[in-house]
């Protein structure tokens, strides 16, 4: 069947990472009702499949659920020999699942009230007092949000290009990405926007200097983002980066990054303004792009935007 386009089938298939709720279930269920295939992909076995069956419930019968920890290669193996053998093609890769990069102690109850009147910064540092910024979950956030996302998308790249059309790759991103954050490194922030000269070693280059510097308690001292979410912001900076490097390499697919949105979701501790509907359509607009449309560029909340401020 490789390379054999005819005999592919022609319903565009998607796959999104860490489907099982929040953003991500909503991505699932708005490219299902748009009549795409969706492969909801989720770390655990038992949420993905009540996700995968709520969604059949509303009548979206090409929702079908298939494993995938992004950290573990195997399993991401797994996942690309399954759409290999079911599919031969991939035509969208949502890359959704991330962590906070915090260690949250327990879990905190919200309701809608306590937020009202609150704006974002006053919610984001809320959000900052539910967790501690702790070294073994900073690199857990690099490993899980860089790292993890990066290996799915170099594992499922040869199915992206046997896509029908333009194969997409959606990173999900996020404000805390922009290179604003790197105000007090020029240099580094400089080049990291010089995607002509920026390679992938010299980005892993720079996650190692900040994790070492994470544990050697010299963040501050030389330059790296200031809390809160310090972890969370450099590895989407690292994302952002990748993004832009990888749609240089492959102008044949459409390589993006979205920032959905302050959503209210687990990873907020719902305190966003955005409903998870909300956060998942700014998401899926660019999914669904058409041919020939951007690629290596930023989105904020549907419109595309720098990825500096
Ligand atoms: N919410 C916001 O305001 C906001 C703002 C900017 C950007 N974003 C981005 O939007 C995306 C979705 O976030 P969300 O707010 O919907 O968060 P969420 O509700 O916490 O969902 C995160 C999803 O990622 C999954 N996940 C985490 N680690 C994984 C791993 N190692 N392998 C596979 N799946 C994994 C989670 O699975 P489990 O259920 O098993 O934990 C969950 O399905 C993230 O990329 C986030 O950075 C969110």
């Amino acid at each position: 069947m490789e390379g054999d386009i005819s005999s592919l089938p022609t319903k565009r298939v998607a796959v999104v990472t860490g489907g099982n709720k929040g953003i991500g279930l909503e991505v699932c269920r708005q490219l299902a009702a748009d009549g795409i295939t969706v492969v909801l992909t989720a770390r655990d076995e038992t949420r993905g499949v009540e996700a995968a069956e709520k969604l059949r419930g509303m009548g979206l019968s090409c929702v079908i659920f298939h494993h995938l920890e992004v950290t573990d290669s195997s399993s991401v193996s797994r996942l690309a020999d399954f759409l290999t053998t079911r599919f031969g093609k991939l035509e969208i890769l949502v890359n959704n699942a991330a962590v906070s990069g915090m260690e949250h102690a327990q879990r905190v109850d919200t309701n809608e009230e306590q937020f009202v009147g609150m704006d974002k910064q006053q919610r984001l540092e809320w959000l900052n007092k539910q967790g501690r910024e702790t070294y073994d979950a900073a690199k857990n956030g690099v490993q899980t949000n860089y790292y993890g996302t990066k290996l799915v998308i170099q594992t499922l790249l040869p199915l992206l290009l046997q896509s029908s059309g333009e194969g997409r790759i959606v990173n999900v991103s996020s404000d805390a990405g922009l290179l604003r954050w790197l105000v007090n490194n020029e240099d580094l922030r400089k080049e990291l926007d010089d995607v002509d000269n920026l390679t992938e070693e010299r980005l892993d280059e720079v996650l190692d200097s900040f994790l070492k510097d994470f544990e050697a308690g010299a963040l501050e001292a030389h330059g790296w983002p200031t809390a809160p979410f310090v972890a969370y912001k450099m590895a989407k900076v690292a994302m952002n980066a990748y993004t832009r490097i990888l749609a240089r390499r492959h102008p044949e697919l459409r390589v993006n990054c979205v920032h959905p949105g302050y959503v209210k979701t687990d990873l907020t501790i719902n305190s966003g303004f955005l409903t998870p509907e909300e956060g998942g359509r700014n998401v899926v607009t660019v999914a669904l792009l058409p041919d020939g449309g951007p690629t290596g560029a930023y989105f904020d909340e549907g419109r595309e935007a720098s990825f500096l401020e």
